[in-house]
């Protein structure tokens, strides 16, 4: 949810914005801008729309200067234009901004009364001025400790001075913010994928934190102007080498890594040794807990749906599941002997981020199951429970969301083992089958050709519905989305079970229904309603498991066949074809697979 990036150095910096911009534009792509300090005067280039379009202008201008920032939007207040793009300048100062500043209005108001004049929509620009307004009677710190503390909501800041060309600042609160460390200069910005090919020593600031970033040195200072020390961390091997590769998409990649992120997380928490699963410093006693919450937003939130039935399978634990953007407005009665876990990719998901400061509010016990383990979220809570698939940058997530089902299951085996809802025996096999998932999973995007010409009819659908049963209705949902979010083709998944009540009576003739019904519990009835929705006219996929038996339905359309494998397990297998039909139909339309339009991948606004 928009992308900050800032260079102060001795060399020209506009070209590695441009680059570093690139990086970021997972975050927002409706438009783009940079400002760059030269000679006294802060020069802006600014246009709607992504990055390359920016460049083509950069070139333009012969824009030079070796401090700079630059940014990538995802609009909330004021339409994507060039005029709304950031940085935002006054005479001063020149801002970028990640989040939303919820009392602009108020401050538009005073500041218009003293004789600022605005040029955009955006809640960004009162930032400019205030720190202007400020600067007039304050130093550059109290300045900056002042504007903060009159600024309600979240954001990462990066400013520029126009009369001091050796420093700039960056200030957050909710949303993230990293800087680095380079030799002879210093770098800003919202993660550190934008940095890495800048440098790998990072620092994260914390919730409410500013800094002063010169060429040789940056200070961090808590809200109040209390120096602080910060850790200086080191990129990883594979932070720093992550990209396509030999993909057009990092979505593709992303779903064709699977195999290996499953395996991955597996090794970090079996111990195929003793058949076990470790979750070291877990702070609790285990048969202590009677409830758990999980709480998340998008396809996260389809994560904690599946862990739900798989908790409730296994464990003697009460289940409830929220999404947090409404978990976090409703009168919630806390209980202590709950455990509240928060499901997040990016770990910076602002509502996700509020439920869990909530939680924290009311002395609960918290659990965060993320990806990115420096985030807030991670860091926040009690217990960090880390997915291990690397770095994500396709918007619509994938390999993260097996990653997050795959660790809520072993933390489902784990407490029904502690609570002794399953022997050992049983234990063991649940562990053992495990062990054979990533296979099957490397198997199941073999299925591939198929999706390619199925994906075809879904592109062209006015609407399509997705229905399971069981631990296949999370998927049923989840699949619908990645069809919306990639495809844009109006998708909902259903439980099987509910057609009749109601969105029977969409079905009409050529209408593409997905039907997820794996050979478990569930499989006949499921059958019954495919064949309820065939007799409408639907052309229906079915993706199932492999059997001995034969499909008992006729008149199926196409069927994909996955592994078998014990039932829990099979939702890691029926999502795979589902992101593939996603990614195909997106394809047939020529769209921005790794972009798609009005979305953002980490959404640190409301
Ligand atoms: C956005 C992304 C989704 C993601 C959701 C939650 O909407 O586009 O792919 O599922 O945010 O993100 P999180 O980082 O909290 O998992």
């Amino acid at each position: 949810m928009c992308g900050i990036i800032g260079i102060i150095s001795s060399k020209e910096v506009s070209s590695r914005i441009v680059n570093s911009l690139k990086k970021l534009e997972y975050r927002g792509y409706d438009s783009a801008g940079i400002a760059t300090l030269v000679e006294g005067n802060i020069n802006e280039v600014k246009c709607e729309g992504r990055v390359d379009a920016l460049e083509k202008d950069i070139s333009k201008f012969n824009l030079k200067g070796d401090i700079g920032i630059g940014h990538v939007r995802w609009a909330t207040h004021g339409k994507p234009s060039k005029i709304n793009a950031h940085p935002h300048s006054s005479e001063q100062v020149s801002v970028v901004h990640n989040g939303i500043i919820e009392n602009s209005t108020i401050l538009k108001k005073l500041l218009e009364k003293k004789g600022y004049v605005f040029k955009s929509q955006t809640d960004t620009e009162v930032i400019a001025h205030l720190v202007t307004d400020y600067l007039k009677k304050n130093s550059l710190k109290d300045t900056i400790i002042k504007v903060l503390k009159k600024l309600h909501g979240s954001f990462a800041l990066g400013i520029i001075f126009k009369d001091k060309n050796d420093l700039m600042i960056g200030a957050r609160r909710g949303s993230p913010l990293a800087v680095g460390y380079g030799p002879n200069e210093n770098y800003l910005g919202s993660d550190s994928y934008a940095l890495k090919s800048m440098t790998n020593k990072i620092s994260y600031l914390d919730d409410g934190e500013f800094c002063i970033i010169k060429r040789d040195q940056i200070e961090f200072f808590q809200s109040n102007g209390i120096k602080v020390n910060k850790k200086v961390m080191n990129l990883s091997k594979e932070e720093l080498n992550y990209d396509k590769g030999d993909y057009k998409y990092f979505m593709e990649k992303e779903i064709d890594e699977q195999p290996s992120t499953i395996k991955d997380c597996i090794n970090e928490y079996v111990d195929k040794y003793n058949n076990q699963i470790n979750i070291y410093n877990f702070p609790w006693n285990i048969s202590s807990l009677k409830a758990i919450v999980l709480i998340g937003c998008g396809t996260a939130y389809h994560s904690c749906l599946v862990a739900k039935y798989w908790l409730e399978q296994n464990t003697n634990l009460d289940v409830s599941i929220d999404i947090a953007s409404e978990f976090r407005y409703r009168k919630v009665r806390f209980k202590k002997d709950s455990l509240y876990v928060f499901v997040s990719q990016s770990g910076e998901t602002a509502d996700t981020y509020a439920a869990l400061e909530l939680c924290k509010k009311n002395k609960m016990k918290t659990c965060a199951v993320v990806n990115v383990v420096e985030s807030s979220i991670a860091r926040d809570a009690d217990l960090v429970l880390p997915i291990y698939c690397g770095q994500e940058i396709g918007v619509a997530s994938t390999k993260a969301f097996l990653g997050q089902m795959l660790v809520l299951y072993m933390l489902s085996l784990k407490i029904s083992y502690d609570q002794k809802e399953i022997t050992k025996k049983t234990y063991h096999s649940k562990i053992k089958n495990l062990l054979l998932l990533s296979n099957s999973a490397k198997k199941t995007l073999k299925l591939d050709h198929k999706l390619l010409k199925i994906g075809k009819v879904f592109a062209q659908a006015k609407g399509c519905m997705f229905l399971g049963r069981g631990y296949s209705f999370p998927i049923a949902l989840e699949g619908a989305l990645k069809l919306k979010e990639l495809a844009y083709v109006h998708a909902e998944g259903y439980p099987a079970g509910e057609m009749k009540h109601g969105p029977l009576a969409l079905i009409e003739e050529g209408m593409p229904v997905v039907v997820i019904a794996p050979r478990d519990e569930h499989y006949l009835k499921t059958m019954s309603n495919m064949q309820e929705v065939i007799a409408r006219g639907a052309k229906v996929l079915l993706i199932t498991n492999k059997n001995k038996d034969e499909i008992i339905s006729e008149n199926i359309w196409e069927q994909i066949e996955v592994d078998k494998l014990n039932d829990e397990l099979i939702p890691f297998l029926t999502t795979i074809p589902l992101q593939k039909l996603a990614f195909y139909s997106a394809l047939e339309k020529g769209y921005d697979i790794d972009k798609p339009r009005n979305l953002a991948k980490s959404v640190t606004v409301e």
